[in-house]
């Protein structure tokens, strides 16, 4: 937030900021989504929809999910959401009680932490480590869980790693919730940004649905940040108590929103290929620059659009912590990028790649430069 406002205020004395900062695609949202909502509202869409959203949507959703990962799930184990931000905050909402703990593997995307507290749950951490990969194992979950455990929460690929937990590991932790009467609640806000082949949702594991609460989102896949479009999939008594909680609260999703999900889910998928071809040549462009800067250590993300880099060696020598490092390179090096204690993980940065080549090469010529001043 700090970072935010320091960033506003430089712009608007003109200075030149190599943004590396969002958290959003680059891209603008594809011609024929946005042709649907234009469409939308000249046909007058715009009334009140079901609140869980329009059948035809929610049943495009659960067509979308079984043709990509082989998911058995009903129009009413789903329900679309104002962004798979309402899609979490909801089903926190709703799942956990005073004093329950919810398992959050570090790093962690910013808002699990707010989410879970605010419904006054605890947050139980389990680090993983940038020099294994981020590698998350069942054995290390095992280790945090407790009677009070009531949901172990999955974000692979991980916000803001890039880190993607393998399929056997994912298979060995669900099975270990469903063992222990937990619930895996699985954010696959970057499911499609997935670069180490097929992506893969926990929806798959169809034995397991029952102890499944999958969270989506259509932000990232389909460049629709702003829209605010995201779902849920859930065992149906799940899904009654979201729709309840909807329904006292914002209602359905925008009217003419969900059109323009439709024709996102239900149309050709080349857009999502097109622009995860372009973020894995931005990713390798941003790795190979980082990789020369001295003092700077960093994994190949598998997914999602972030650099992850651990700089602990250069806060270490220079005697700050990451958010000042982080602050002074927006302050004199000029480039935007959010400090670590930010996901839990000091002596890292978030550097996000989902920018302009050009961007990306300024921000890394300007980042050893300033480092090198230092
Ligand atoms: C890991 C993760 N989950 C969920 C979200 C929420 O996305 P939205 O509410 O735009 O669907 C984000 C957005 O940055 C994210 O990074």
């Amino acid at each position: 937030m700090a970072i935010n406002n320091e960033a506003t205020r430089l712009r608007s004395q003109g200075v030149d900021l190599a943004d590396l900062g969002a958290g959003e695609p680059h891209f603008t949202t594809p011609e024929h989504i946005k042709q649907a909502c234009i469409e939308a509202v000249q046909q007058n869409f715009s009334k009140y929809t079901p609140v869980a959203g329009f059948k035809e949507l929610r049943e495009a959703l659960v067509a979308r999910h079984h043709q990509d990962f082989g998911s058995e799930y009903s129009f009413d184990e789903t329900i679309v959401t104002t962004g798979g931000k309402s899609a979490l905050f909801n089903t926190f909402q709703v799942m956990i009680d005073h004093g329950d703990e919810v398992i959050i593997p570090v790093p962690y995307w910013v808002s699990f932490k707010d989410m879970v507290e605010y419904c006054g749950g605890k947050c139980s951490f389990v680090t993983t480590r940038a020099e294994e990969g981020f590698r998350l194992t069942a054995a290390m979950i095992e280790q945090a869980i407790t009677p009070k455990t009531r949901i172990i929460l999955l974000n692979s690929p991980n916000n803001p790693s890039g880190a993607v937990v393998s399929q056997k590991d994912l298979k060995a932790i669900v099975h270990l919730a469903a063992s222990r009467g937990i619930y895996v609640m699985s954010d696959e806000c970057y499911v499609y940004l997935d670069y180490t082949g097929k992506p893969f949702s926990l929806g798959s594991l169809k034995e397991y649905k029952n102890s499944l609460l999958l969270m989506g989102s259509l932000s990232k896949t389909y460049a629709m940040t702003g829209w605010r479009l995201g779902f849920a999939m859930a065992p149906k008594a799940v899904i009654g108590q979201l729709q309840k909680l909807q329904s006292q609260s914002t209602s359905n999703p925008t009217s003419i929103v969900q059109k323009a999900g439709l024709a996102a889910v239900s149309g050709s998928q080349q857009c999502v290929a097109d622009m995860r071809a372009e973020y894995i040549k931005l990713r390798d462009r941003i790795i190979a620059g980082l990789r020369t800067i001295p003092g700077v250590k960093v994994n190949v993300p598998q997914g999602a659009f972030y650099a992850f880099p651990d700089v602990s060696e250069i806060v270490d020598r220079v005697g700050i912590d990451t958010v000042q490092l982080t602050s002074r390179l927006l302050r004199d090096g000029h480039v935007v990028g959010v400090p670590g204690e930010a996901f839990g993980m000091p002596g890292h940065i978030r550097f996000s790649y989902a920018s302009s080549a050009e961007n990306i090469d300024r921000g890394i010529e300007r980042v050893r430069t300033f480092f090198a001043s230092l």
